[in-house]
């Protein structure tokens, strides 16, 4: 077992903890010389990186938020000359600005590094076959997978996201060990297997591992059943590297380890900014150790969480993403995630894993309405009690009155990348 770590897994806790201070004083430093907003907001906060003697003295250094990323588009926020940057990435930034991100030589060797990890953590080994169906472009989910996997020594089949049928063709004739996607892809991938009458459950697949948006337990059980596979999480973030931040090990598949040794996490109360004990959920804020051309400090990702200690690793670790705070629908005073509907309508019987949340102004208030797919053969009496299940269950568990409409089978639009699960009406009504 321990054969198959690398040096950064093998630390033990004391150890870390000094690599990381020491990584985190450089970075502060790096940035603090580099780059003018970090300068301008560790004077206005009084502070110098030398302040930071301990790793709890980082909670006194400010946040750094999606919108100081756009302010400073493109380059701002880049702490190395432009000619040492090897490669931008971008978000996808379907409101305003787009945000960017840079990477020196040694951060694209990193990112590869930390990819191939969780490849490995995922039960990926050398010589295995990886088809990474994540987009390949701007978003940085296909080039990073596609790195990491060679640099573990694997066989990359890049196919990136889309031509469901070609996909299909490649898994059947290519047989790869090892499937990187997002979780919502994987079952427009399932449709099609079934569409082209071949059994999921016979490919050469062994592993998934899925990112790049939330999906819960039940999904887990959903896309590993369909398809005798192991499924885990994969979590990034282009502002702070892309994939490979966290990652899910096969033997526990209890949360995703943080790669610490490059990313230094906190979580904290979204509302408030105070750093909350492990443990306990809240926003994660994510600080990079090793990054040269964009160095993070404290970046509020959005995403909720908790911390929790290692198990698999000596890392600690993050509970699956309960959702962002932006994708939170607050109806009647009553917070809803899509992951909380996602869970209900997975095990009721007579609906498909497809769904969208409708968001609607009746009046002076909104209204939500779950769109489920049926299942196909799925009769009427079966589709009426499967919408009255769905509407009990959401009421009973997260508290609030929502409508439910079964649509027939095929009828959703389905996702090639990351799914949008909220359709807002809101405005047109
Ligand atoms: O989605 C990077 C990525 C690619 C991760 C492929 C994993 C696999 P962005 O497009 O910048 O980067 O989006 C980052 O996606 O803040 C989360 O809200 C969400 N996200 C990413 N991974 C997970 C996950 C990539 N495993 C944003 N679970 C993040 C839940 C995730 N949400």
């Amino acid at each position: 077992m321990t054969a198959l770590l690398d040096a950064g897994e093998r630390l033990g806790r004391d150890e870390l903890e000094a690599l990381q201070l020491e990584r985190l004083r450089a970075t502060l430093r790096h940035a603090y010389d580099n780059v003018g907003f970090y300068r301008g907001a560790f004077d206005k906060a009084g502070l110098l990186p030398e302040d930071c003697r301990s790793l709890a003295d980082l909670s006194r250094f400010p946040f750094t938020v999606k919108a100081d990323l756009r302010d400073n588009y493109p380059f701002g926020m880049f702490a190395v000359p432009e000619d040492r940057v090897r490669r931008l990435h971008a978000s996808s930034g379907t409101t305003g600005r787009p945000t960017v991100a840079g990477y020196t030589e040694r951060d694209l060797d990193t990112w590869a590094d930390v990819v191939a990890r969780s490849i490995r953590a995922a039960g990926g080994r050398p010589g295995h076959k990886a088809h990474v169906a994540y987009g390949y472009g701007l978003f940085t989910g296909g080039l990073g997978a596609h790195y990491g996997a060679e640099r573990l020594g694997c066989t990359v089949i890049p196919a990136s996201g889309g031509m469901t049928a070609r996909q299909v063709r490649l898994i059947q004739d290519f047989r790869p060990e090892i499937i990187m996607i997002t979780p919502s892809y994987m079952l427009t991938l399932l449709d099609e297997f079934e569409r082209q009458g071949i059994d999921p459950r016979s490919t050469s697949l062994k592993v998934g591992i899925f990112g790049a948006e939330p999906w819960t337990e039940r999904m887990r059980g959903e896309i590993e059943e369909r398809f005798a596979i192991d499924a885990v999480d994969i979590y990034g973030l282009s502002e702070v590297m892309g994939p490979g931040v966290a990652q899910e090990c096969v033997e526990t598949k209890d949360g995703l380890h943080i790669w610490e040794d490059h990313f230094y996490p906190e979580v904290v109360d979204p509302l408030t900014g105070d750093v909350l004990p492990d443990g306990e959920e809240g926003e994660l804020v994510l600080t990079s150790l090793t990054k040269e051309a964009m160095p993070v400090i404290r970046y509020r990702t959005r995403d909720l969480t908790r911390l929790l200690p290692g198990t698999a690793r000596v890392f600690r670790r993050m509970e699956k993403v309960t959702g962002r705070s932006d994708d939170m629908v607050i109806l009647r005073g009553v917070n809803l995630f899509p992951t909380q509907v996602e869970e209900i309508v997975l095990r009721t019987p007579g609906v498909a894993p497809h769904f969208q949340l409708r968001l609607t102004r009746q009046g002076r208030m909104d209204a939500l309405t779950v769109r489920a797919e049926a299942r196909a053969g799925a009769s009427t009496a079966e589709r009426e009690a499967a919408a009255l299940a769905i509407v009990a269950a959401v009421k009973d568990e997260v508290g609030v009155s929502v409508g439910a409409e079964i649509v027939d089978p095929e009828t959703l639009e389905r996702s090639v990348g990351k799914i949008k699960r909220i359709v807002d009406l809101r405005e047109a009504d």
